[in-house]
């Protein structure tokens, strides 16, 4: 394999970073190519933990080259943040080491302003979308508008002010006739511009690099964020993001087409989380799943929301698996259900009696799920830190063996803690 697609396969947070981190050791480029700083992968090297929004989790080896592919959009505020605090941790981040697609849209202030607004004004918590408020939605919405700014516009002033101008002139409509105070546009302008300084030397033409180094036959790995079911198109609409998150848009959001792509890896936690609102046929609102949040240490990495927890759920790995083409996949977190007594998967549907073994589309569908689940005993030992498939506990290899059966999809790689060696390798995936 050459060039690797790395999704999450649920609602996010299913331990993408450990899994890119991982495989970046055989990578030599590594492209993040959609979302936005909205994302949040950890990883775990010793004593030292990496949370990481925009920049690739290739970047803390000295190696590999992190590349910002077109189809992520950037707040150019908070990525020279992040680059300070990444070099703060002694990450030399050079010209070489990074690339930043001259094409990507940027996240302006307002965009953050109007997010947390639609937000605020929701009538009832339980409307709200529950986004992470970092202007996401509204940074891709004017990019389709087709009145967006890119990161390529900070090249020259005079066109940039005018763009800012007019984009916020756009926006002050509603939000004067919401009865707030319009934004200025000025100060936020000459904000931004002041990041183009930390920022240049990265701009490059990254489809072109890119595509160079798939000639040279390097290994390229693609690291998604968020997950399938928050996908624009495929998730649980309206309770999703603003992008899509499914392997396809690795082609879009890097410039490399999708014939040059030899597999996808999908993540998946050994239970299911989400952050924020919409459907989850499987949550547990009760002691169970206090129970995962507490071991699995279900706090979010971009905004500290505590996760909802509930059990696996097959049906929608398996949907998963075949709208993204998942070659295998990675299950993490197994060491979480290390101390319970039984462990379920969902493994079909019931709505009103009827059995089905999909997602429905419809929200109100989605919310009246009844999961049908298959039990299994508990290993109730320690799985955490184990390397070797052999050594795990016979409970925990049926386990395995049955979410393989029942999404149809070989497991490529278990994760059994946060640090790299916590880790079976199944599969090699680099050749
Ligand atoms: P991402 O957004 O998909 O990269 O995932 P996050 O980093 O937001 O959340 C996953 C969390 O689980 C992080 O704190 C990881 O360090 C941690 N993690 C990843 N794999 C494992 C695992 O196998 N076991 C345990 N206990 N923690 C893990
Ligand atoms: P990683 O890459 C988990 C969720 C938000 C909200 C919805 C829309 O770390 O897996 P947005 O701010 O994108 O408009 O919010 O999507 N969300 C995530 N949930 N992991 C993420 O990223 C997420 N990025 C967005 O909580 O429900
Ligand atoms: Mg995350």
């Amino acid at each position: 394999m050459k060039n690797v697609v790395i999704i999450g396969a649920q609602w996010g947070d299913e331990g993408k970073g450990k899994i890119v981190d991982l495989l970046s050791e055989k990578a030599d480029i590594v492209v993040r190519f959609q979302g936005g700083h909205n994302a949040g992968h950890t990883l775990v090297v010793k004593e030292n933990e990496f949370k990481l929004s925009l920049l690739p989790s290739g970047i803390i080896r000295d190696t590999t080259v992190s590349v910002i592919g077109n189809g992520v959009i950037i707040d150019p505020i908070h990525l020279i943040k992040e680059i300070a605090e990444i070099e703060n941790k002694g990450i030399k981040i050079t010209s070489e080491k990074l690339i930043i697609s001259e094409n990507c849209f940027l996240i302006l202030p307002i965009h953050k302003f109007i997010d947390q607004l639609r937000e605020k004004k929701q009538s009832s918590l339980k409307s709200k979308i529950g986004t992470t408020g970092r202007g996401i939605g509204p940074a891709y919405e004017d990019k389709i508008a087709r009145r967006g700014i890119r990161i390529d516009d900070l090249k020259n002033k005079d066109i940039f002010f005018d763009k800012m101008k007019k984009n916020y002139e756009h926006h002050n409509i509603w939000i004067s006739h919401s009865k707030i105070d319009i934004v200025d546009f000025e100060n936020d302008a000459k904000n931004i511009l002041k990041t183009f300084d930390v920022l240049k030397p990265f701009l490059k033409n990254s489809w072109n690099e890119l595509n160079k180094y798939v000639e040279k036959k390097k290994n390229i790995l693609f690291e998604g964020a968020q997950g399938t079911f928050l996908d624009i198109d495929f998730g649980t609409y309206p309770y999703v993001t603003s992008s899509n998150t499914v392997a396809g848009n690795a082609s879009i959001g890097s410039g490399i087409g999708p014939s040059k792509i030899d597999y996808t890896i999908g993540i998946t936690k050994a239970y299911t989380t989400r952050v924020g609102n919409g459907p989850f046929p499987t949550e547990l609102d009760n002691e169970i799943g206090e129970k995962l949040a507490f071991k699995g240490k279900e706090f979010g990495t971009v905004t500290g929301r505590k996760r909802r927890c509930g059990w696996f759920d097959a049906v929608l790995i398996k949907q998963a698996v075949k709208i993204s083409g998942i070659s295998g996949l990675a299950l993490t977190k197994l060491d979480v259900l290390d101390d319970f007594d039984e462990i379920k998967l969902c493994v079909a549907y019931e709505i009103d009696g009827i059995e089905i073994s999909y997602l429905p589309v419809n929200e109100l569908d989605q919310n009246r799920i009844k999961p049908i689940y298959f039990t299994l005993k508990g290993w109730k030992s320690k799985t955490l830190g184990t390397k070797e498939f052999s050594k795990l506990p016979s409970e925990a290899k049926i386990f395995i063996q049955k979410i393989k059966e029942f999404v149809e999809c070989n497991i490529d790689i278990v994760s059994t803690g946060p640090e790299r060696h916590d880790t079976i390798y199944l599969k090699e995936i680099f050749d």
